[in-house]
């Protein structure tokens, strides 16, 4: 897992005529990565989700790339050792990037907790291409909500190097977006995002 094998200089790129830029022309609107970190229990997928349901209905091709349910098929080798969790995101990025190349936006909600990490993912794609979300809240509430029931078994030591608890979380200095998601509600926090994707010309301005 931690060495990489760099690709062979037997693999050339194959480049398609169906390029991006016809592809964004035909869903009318651009592809992009909406990539929202925060602890578990933040509301990352929640937000994501419902800011999918307001670009779906408005027409926009969108998708969610979900930590939990990415666990339960593409990652499900991964656990959440460091290194683990750098591949998790260096295939979600990947990923990701695919489907921005296919015109999508696509949300994508993973604690992401490593800062080089999510700028890796950054680094993927060109300037612009990736907006990062900050669902910004304190752990303390996460843990005292723990919808999943998961900080309490991290903290009767059921679960090793839970984020937050024994595993370090890397908050973003310079994300394009921060929803303090523990004191705005779903609504408002949605419309912060929404209009973000606005002043960025990604979705009309109407
Ligand atoms: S990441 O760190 O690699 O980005 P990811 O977002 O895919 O994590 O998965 C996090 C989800 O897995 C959490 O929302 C939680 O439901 C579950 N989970 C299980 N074990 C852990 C753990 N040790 N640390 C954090 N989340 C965990």
């Amino acid at each position: 897992m931690t060495t990489l094998p760099r690709v062979s200089s037997d693999i050339l790129w194959h480049h398609a005529s169906v390029t991006r830029h016809r592809r964004e022309l035909l869903n009318g609107h651009r592809g992009t990565i909406l990539w929202f970190t925060g602890f578990s229990g933040a509301g990352k997928s929640t937000l994501a989700h419902a800011v999918e349901e307001v670009l779906h209905q408005s027409g926009y091709r969108t998708f969610v790339l979900d930590g939990d349910n990415v666990r339960h098929g593409l990652c499900n080798d991964l656990g959440f050792s460091p290194e683990n969790r750098i591949e998790n995101i260096r295939r979600v990025g990947e990923v990701a990037k695919l489907f921005m190349e296919a015109g999508i936006i696509v949300l994508t909600a993973f604690i992401s907790p490593f800062r080089v990490e999510r700028e890796r993912v950054r680094n993927l794609v060109e300037q612009g291409d990736f907006i990062e979300i900050y669902c910004d809240s304190p752990i303390e509430i996460c843990e005292s909500r723990d919808v999943k029931g998961l900080y309490k078994k991290a903290r009767a030591g059921q679960i090793a190097e839970f984020t937050g608890i024994s595993s370090p979380y890397e908050a973003p200095e310079n994300p394009e977006l921060t929803v303090n998601t523990s004191t705005t509600d779903l609504n408002t926090s949605v419309q912060q995002v929404i209009n973000e994707l606005k002043s960025k010309g990604i979705i009309k301005n109407d």
